[in-house]
């Protein structure tokens, strides 16, 4: 996986060559890297892996790790925590690797040796071994795995990968592989707490309870790039398909991606052009499916749409939601609308709501209700006049009404079923159904009423319809005792009146727009459509429909949501 903007945020001193003696990888105690940008790696002898600080642009921070150095995707295979700019990681006869922050505090050290250590070296393996003064290993990187293994790294009973938070967060994330000592090789999520309450989503079954003198107790990855499972009678289990290319060719690793994936992907060594990695075997079979029902679902957040895109796990939101965080394409969607189930007392749920039709979209969870038999046509209606409901489905004579959150959402082709997500009209465009329409009159009228609202302040919009609502409501007292005639043709007047101060207004603030004076994002557009529909909802023709004083301010202020209001349509052919 070269993701470019994993390659974008890791920014990487390339002083390769200018080590010091150190061609042949050999690292004497006392030698010192500190994490800053020109700080030169630990290359190995042929220069494919590197350890070093990796410097991670997002927060500045910089990253203990050995990466793949020949490849323009520095992709990281074995790592500490991120620490600051400044710190520093010395290699010291007694306690080995040392990685200190700028203050001196320890942060890490090699442990779980004994002896002293005489020098390091960067195996072109992608080892990182310390050794004593007879070169012996007493300490390797290997025996530490992070998220990633490599040819002749090899797991033992109760070895550990853990996920990462996301292709370029390494702070822990919600997965782990681990081989067990019977054998199997599982992954799960992490529960935090850890509650021991993990859920696994995959299982080698591998473990043979029957035949206890022949178990399974290594997870190989040779050096030709082949990862099986060994049995103590020399048996082998093959997990990644037998390679068919050369390891002197490709580079191999395995990853347990922060998507949940354990991946196999190979690289070529020598490339011309762009080069990626390419995934060989991966599992689960199908992510998207494995972790139904596991609390915090599967690799995408709420109301998001799992697929499969070369074995590895794509989210998508919906049609009518985004992504909470536009930078988390993992991350939970949000309704581009607020479903509320107050306030629908002038207008059907029909003219406040419709559907998009799909049939490849997938929730097995979050139902609250079955409506059996339903037609297509039924399910449509049900869901459109209940309002906590936010997606049916459709199938097999069954209507299944769904609420928000939406989780587990995956796309299905086989289901042979109509799948009902409902949307709030006015929310789709940022239009008034009072003033669109095919005519382009009309268009340019809404137009022209935004550009007011957005350009004039907060203060002032509530002002105006304040004023607005209030001038009404004192008219239609009045009006109610006997001057009916008369202040009907004031209040007239005074409609007019109001939208062609406006029209006068919006001219400049048009052309100011046109300037590019203004940026309009889309929270303004938002409080803009909201001022205009509570403006219409005060200038019906019919006052028993205009909002109270009270009501508006209630509006205003984000306590009662603004219903789309009907059209006075013959008020506005008058403009
Ligand atoms: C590098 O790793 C290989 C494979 O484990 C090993 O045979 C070799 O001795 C190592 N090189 C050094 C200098 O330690
Ligand atoms: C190194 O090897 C010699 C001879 O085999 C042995 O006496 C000595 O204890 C060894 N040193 C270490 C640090 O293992
Ligand atoms: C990485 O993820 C963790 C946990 O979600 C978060 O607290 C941290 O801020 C993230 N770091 C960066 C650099 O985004
Ligand atoms: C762990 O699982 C058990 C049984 O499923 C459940 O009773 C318990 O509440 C769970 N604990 C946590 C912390 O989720
Ligand atoms: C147990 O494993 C040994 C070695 O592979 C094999 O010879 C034997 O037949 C197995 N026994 C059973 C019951 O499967
Ligand atoms: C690695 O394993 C594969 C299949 O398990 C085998 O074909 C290959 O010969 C092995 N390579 C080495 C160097 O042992
Ligand atoms: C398994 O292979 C190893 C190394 O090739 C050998 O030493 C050992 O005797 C073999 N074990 C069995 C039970 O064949
Ligand atoms: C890499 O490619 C170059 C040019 O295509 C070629 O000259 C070189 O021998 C190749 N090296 C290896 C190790 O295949
Ligand atoms: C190589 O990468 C560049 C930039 O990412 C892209 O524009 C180009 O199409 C890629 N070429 C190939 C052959 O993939
Ligand atoms: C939905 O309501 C919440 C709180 O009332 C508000 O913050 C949010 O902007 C609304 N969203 C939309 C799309 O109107
Ligand atoms: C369709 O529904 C009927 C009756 O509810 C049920 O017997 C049948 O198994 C269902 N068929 C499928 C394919 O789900
Ligand atoms: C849909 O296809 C998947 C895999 O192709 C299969 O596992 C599943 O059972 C199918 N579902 C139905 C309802 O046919």
């Amino acid at each position: 996986m070269a993701s470019a903007s994993f390659r974008l945020s890791l920014f990487i001193s390339m002083f390769s060559v200018c080590v010091l003696a150190q061609n042949d990888g050999s690292l004497a105690v006392g030698s010192t890297l500190t994490a800053k940008e020109a700080s030169s790696p630990w290359l190995s002898p042929s220069g494919d892996f590197a350890f070093g600080f990796l410097h991670l642009q997002e927060n500045d921070m910089f990253l203990l790790s050995i990466w793949y150095d020949k490849i323009p995707d520095k992709t990281v295979a074995w790592y500490v925590n991120p620490v600051p700019r400044g710190s520093s990681v010395v290699l010291d006869a007694q306690t080995g690797l040392v990685l200190r922050d700028p203050g001196g505090v320890t942060l890490w050290r090699t442990d779980g040796f004994s002896g002293a250590v005489n020098h390091g070296f960067m195996n072109d393996t992608g080892n990182f071994i310390l050794k004593d003064r007879n070169y012996t290993w007493i300490w390797e990187s290997f025996g530490f795995a992070s998220d990633t293994i490599l040819p002749l790294q090899e797991l033992v009973y109760g070895s550990v990968l853990n996920s990462r938070q996301s292709e370029s967060n390494f702070t822990r994330g919600r997965f782990y592989l681990r081989f067990l000592d019977d054998g199997n090789l599982v992954l799960r999520t992490n529960s935090l707490p850890s509650s021991g309450n993990d859920t696994e989503y995959y299982n080698s079954h591998t473990s043979d309870p029957k035949n206890s003198s022949d178990p399974v107790y290594r997870v190989i990855f040779n050096s030709t790039g082949s990862l099986y499972m060994l049995k103590k009678s020399n048996q082998t289990i093959q997990l990644t398909p037998l390679s068919v290319r050369s390891a002197s060719e490709y580079y191999y690793r395995a990853k347990l991606d922060f998507d949940g994936v354990f991946t196999y992907y190979s690289h070529p060594r020598n490339f011309t052009g762009n080069s990626t990695w390419t995934v060989l075997w991966a599992v689960p079979e199908d992510i998207c499916s494995d972790l139904d029902g596991v609390p915090g679902g599967g690799p995408c957040g709420s109301n998001s749409i799992c697929s499969l895109v070369d074995r590895k796990p794509v989210c998508e939101c919906p049609k009518g939601y985004t992504l909470l965080d536009p930078y988390d394409k993992y991350g939970s969607c949000m309704p581009n609308f607020n479903q509320s189930c107050g306030d629908v007392e002038r207008l059907s749920a029909e003219d406040l709501y419709d559907t998009w039709v799909a049939s490849d979209l997938y929730w097995p969870k979050s139902d609250y209700e079955e409506i059996s038999p339903s037609t297509e046509t039924g399910c449509r209606k049900a869901c459109l006049e209940d309002c906590l409901c936010a997606v049916a489905i459709s199938r097999n004579n069954s209507c299944w009404k769904k609420k928000l959150p939406l989780s587990s959402g995956r796309i299905a082709t086989n289901l042979s079923s109509k799948v009902f997500l409902k949307y709030r009209k006015s929310d789709v465009a940022l239009q008034n159904p009072c003033l669109q329409g095919p005519k382009s009159k009309d268009r340019g009228t809404l137009i022209l009423v935004e550009s007011v609202f957005l350009g004039s302040s907060l203060l002032l919009n509530i002002l105006f319809i304040g004023a607005a609502c209030f001038g009404f409501q004192v008219i239609y007292q009045k009006r109610k005792s006997n001057f009916h005639l008369h202040n009907e043709a004031v209040e007239t007047n005074l409609r007019i009146f109001s939208y062609k101060e406006l029209a006068k207004a919006t001219n400049h603030f048009e052309e100011e727009l046109g300037r590019g004076s203004f940026g309009i994002v889309l929270e303004d557009r938002k409080k803009l459509q909201k001022f205009v529909m509570i403006g219409i909802w005060c200038i019906q023709e019919d006052p028993s429909l205009r909002p109270t004083m009270r009501k508006v301010s209630h509006m205003l202020e984000g306590i009662v949501e603004v219903m789309v209001p009907p059209c006075p349509s013959p008020f506005f052919s008058t403009i």
